[in-house]
């Protein structure tokens, strides 16, 4: 079977709750047409084809199409990566390292074999390594490949504001860098209340706990549901970037970009500001940070580091 889609095409790979949800909240925007991948024979077709199913109740015309065949990934504009297995209660994202990246490996190859062009989302855990590894096997240019995080992170981050100052969201600016993980950086001087920074409206101690729920953000969610980890704000994070891809929209949202010396980091991948454009990751904007908060940053890419040379002894 071979998928004809009129629009622009993005595969998700991994039909779990993130990829699932992702594909539906991207089939709204009618800015492409969706190919849902999952290994298991049945699954990715049988979630696509209710999705098409709510398309005449829910109003959009974008194609939605489910495949266990990976060949099908052909000349995708945007392949995004939420196959592997999740966080449990009591997991940290790094202890899913091996398991994913034996995932996340045998995907990039079949990636590079059949969409050598497309620009590739990576959100497996534990993201940062999970997305360097897919640039070492696809050998993908920086500004096509990137992994989603600081905006789910920010997104956290906005929401905790807005619920302490009694303010709506919308009106509400976040900003968390570095990895995501235990060791990210929320940046309270970064972030404001339509222009106000949330430093003149909340108190040290109020804005301490908000960072600290923050990075805890994750784990909350697990803590509760016990059987699953989140995927509402991971799939709206995910469809937000695609947006900005699909429509060359030049968000400037917080990604983990490839650094090449940004922040004074090389050679890894880790959360900073970027406009996401059509061409993928356009540039890199570098922040004024405070000694603090640089410090931080360096303490976040030490993690990654200590993270990505696992690589070394699972592949050597
Ligand atoms: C989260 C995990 C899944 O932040 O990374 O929700």
């Amino acid at each position: 079977m071979t998928v004809d889609f009129m629009r622009k095409k993005v595969a998700i790979l991994g039909a779990g709750k993130v990829g699932a949800t992702t594909a539906q909240r991207l089939a709204y925007t009618e800015s492409c047409d969706i190919l849902l991948w999952d290994r298991t024979e049945g699954v990715a077709k049988g979630i696509a084809l209710d999705i098409k199913e709510s398309s005449p109740l829910d109003g959009f015309d974008s194609e939605v199409e489910g495949t266990s065949d990976i060949k099908e990934i052909k000349k995708s504009e945007i392949i995004i990566m939420t196959a592997g297995a999740p966080r449990k209660e009591g997991q940290s994202r790094d202890d899913l390292l091996k398991t994913n990246a034996a995932i996340v490996k045998d995907l990039s190859v079949q990636i590079k074999r059949y969409s050598p062009d497309s620009k590739l989302i990576v959100l497996t855990n534990p993201l940062d390594a999970m997305v360097y590894l897919a640039k070492q096997t696809t050998g993908f240019p920086r500004e096509r490949i990137m992994g989603m995080a600081g905006i789910l992170d920010s997104a956290r981050f906005r929401t905790f504001i807005s619920d302490a100052l009694k303010v709506s969201v919308s009106s509400v600016n976040g900003m968390v860098l570095g990895g995501h993980g235990d060791f990210m950086v929320p940046l309270p001087k970064h972030s404001s209340v339509n222009g106000i920074p949330i430093t003149d409206l909340l108190t040290g101690d109020e804005i301490k706990k908000i960072v600290q729920r923050t990075r805890d953000g994750g784990a909350e969610i697990i803590n509760l549901e016990k059987k699953s980890s989140a995927y509402y704000a991971p799939a709206s994070s995910l469809a937000l970037m695609a947006e900005s891809i699909l429509k060359d929209k030049k968000m400037v949202l917080p990604c983990a970009a490839y650094l090449n010396g940004e922040y004074g980091i090389k050679g890894i991948f880790m959360g900073v500001p970027v406009i996401i454009g059509e061409k993928g990751v356009e540039k890199i904007i570098e922040l004024d940070l405070t000694k603090q908060e640089s410090q931080q940053l360096k303490e976040s890419s030490a993690k990654i580091h200590e993270l990505i040379k696992q690589f070394d002894r699972i592949y050597k």
